[in-house]
């Protein structure tokens, strides 16, 4: 609804020049502090995870397993993080991807997947996609499918969406808040 989006959004504060100058940091963490914004935020995104058949949520590190998790609990399903590489124990499957400076590398336990899920990926913000398109990949070499992929803000200026236009087809992209 409108007024959950006006919420939330309202809830975003903008912090000047961090954490460079001339950058415009987007901080979630009003939003976070505020119980009933948080609790808005978390019933938004259990609905998608109903509206997309969803059977599993996965949570980025480390912003997005703070809205995953909640998520995840109120829509009754289980929770699958995907961490930053040498953090998991178990048996892992590995997606390398680049950033804007240098490269990053994120890791799952494969054994969390099977051919019968499907998952709703959560993260706080889409910028340029990267974060996202690497998760994709490695969801699906885990065997995974994609029932969508849900943030709280999406940073449209950045193009994220047109990146993962080519990986996600008519796999459902859905920001909450887009600036
Ligand atoms: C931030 C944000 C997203 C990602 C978006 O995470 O939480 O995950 O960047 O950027 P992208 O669309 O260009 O990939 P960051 O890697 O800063 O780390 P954190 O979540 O661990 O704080
Ligand atoms: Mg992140």
């Amino acid at each position: 609804a409108p007024d959950v989006r006006e919420l939330l959004s309202s809830r975003i504060r903008d912090v000047q020049d961090y954490p460079k100058p001339g950058v415009v940091f987007k901080d979630i963490t009003p939003l976070l502090a505020d119980p009933v914004a948080f609790s808005a935020l978390t019933d938004a995104l259990a609905g998608l995870v109903d509206r997309h058949g969803a059977t599993k949520v996965v949570g980025l590190e480390a912003r997005g397993f703070i809205l995953a998790a909640p998520a995840a609990v109120r829509a009754g399903v289980g929770f699958v993080p995907v961490r930053k590489a040498g953090k998991l124990p178990g048996a892992t499957l590995g997606q390398a991807y680049d950033l804007e400076y240098g490269n990053a590398e994120i890791e799952v336990h494969a054994e969390d997947l099977g051919e019968a899920d499907r998952v709703l990926i959560i993260d706080d913000v889409l910028a340029t996609g990267g974060t996202v398109d690497a998760s994709v990949q490695l969801l699906r070499r885990a065997g995974a499918r994609i029932a969508g992929v849900a943030v709280l803000l999406e940073l449209g200026f950045l193009g994220g969406r047109a990146r993962l236009e080519p990986a996600l087809g008519r796999t459902p992209l859905d920001s909450l808040v887009t600036v």
